[in-house]
């Protein structure tokens, strides 16, 4: 297959109506993070573990096309020796690799940050490949204060989510971009959105200016929301109507697919402000779920590293996953919850 045919079927087995990703690809330290809420050391086993579990879950693929795998986990095996990658093929989900080497302070820009990985990333493409990985994953993060993020860590961020992109498609992998707007702090849903626009607006131009091919990524955004602290909260019409107004504003029409970050919303929040967003009407793209934390925690918390817990686990992420996919096609609610 040509890199252009390959790059297609792949973005068509990802962007489908009804599914969404499952974004398992937390680094060593943050999967530790999560681990300690339910009292679990992260030891290579532990991971393997509860990766198992995440991917073995019957019927998963029915709500799920694709899971964002860690480095670590792409070269794992599941309780009966099949890679990981090919556990999740065979369910009808696409694997894929986190490719980004995390975030470090931007050098003379106090508060910002920006996303280290380029060096190399042609050549580790070409393993990742080789272990059945078919897109990939960068993460840039945007600290939102009156003065934050600064016109420089906006240029400089895109910059590098656009070499990622480019880099990727011209290895045959579609690139998921995700620029994700920080919830912390106190900052208003109107200054959420003003820096979420300038966001996005400078990736496209970026895009572009690196000839990366919209109908062959995926944008992975951050929704527009208050501050964590903010003191007002947001109704979920607010919240939709201000989050496509942003993207409608900033994302070309032929960009495929469209798969939020829940970004510290919890499960039930993250669904149901999904659900409002398809039900404003057509909108130009697939608008769906990339959610780490809300698919994730109610099957950890069920699970709490015990081997006898895992179909109960199983189980709360399916239930997830599902409410999630009828959220992707606008027709959540809430009574679903209690099914
Ligand atoms: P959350 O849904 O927990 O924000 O994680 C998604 C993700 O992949 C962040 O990079």
């Amino acid at each position: 297959m040509d890199t252009r045919s390959e790059l297609q079927a792949t973005v068509n087995a990802m962007v489908q109506p009804g599914k969404g990703l499952l974004a398992a690809d937390e680094s060593g330290p943050t999967i530790a993070k999560r681990f300690k809420t339910i009292g679990l050391e992260s030891t290579e086993e532990n991971r393997r573990a509860y990766r198992n579990l995440l991917l073995t879950t019957p019927g998963l693929g029915e709500f799920v096309s694709g899971v964002i795998l860690y480095e670590e986990t792409l070269g794992q095996k599941a309780d009966d020796g099949t890679p990981f990658p090919q556990v999740a093929a065979a369910n009808g989900i696409v694997p894929g690799i986190k490719v980004d080497l995390g975030k470090v302070p931007l050098a003379l820009a106090p508060g910002d940050e920006i996303t280290e990985g380029l060096d190399g990333l042609a050549k580790r493409f070409v393993d990742y490949k080789r272990q059945g990985a078919r897109f990939a994953k960068w993460r840039a993060v945007y600290n939102i204060t009156s003065s934050l993020p600064s016109r420089l860590a906006i240029e400089a961020n895109a910059d590098s989510l656009a070499r990622y992109a480019a880099i990727s498609q011209a290895a045959g992998i579609v690139p998921i971009v995700e620029p994700e707007v920080l919830m912390d702090g106190d900052h208003t849903i109107e200054r959420c959105a003003e820096v979420t626009e300038a966001v996005l607006h400078e990736v496209f131009h970026a895009l572009h200016r690196h000839r990366v091919v919209l109908e062959h990524i995926v944008l992975k955004p951050s929704m527009v929301l208050p501050g964590s602290e903010h003191q007002q909260p947001s109704s979920t019409a607010h919240i939709a109507a201000a989050t496509v107004r942003v993207l409608k504003r900033t994302v070309p029409s032929s960009v495929p697919g469209l798969v939020f970050l829940s970004g510290g919303q919890s499960p039930e929040e993250a669904t149901v402000n999904l659900s409002a967003m398809n039900r404003l009407g057509a909108l130009p793209w697939n608008l769906s779920f990339s959610y780490g934390r809300a698919l994730q925690e109610p099957p950890l918390q069920a699970w709490r590293g015990q081997p006898g817990n895992v179909k109960e686990a199983q189980q709360a992420l399916l239930k997830r996953a599902r409410l999630n996919g009828a959220a992707a096609l606008g027709k959540y609610d809430a009574t679903m919850e209690k099914d």
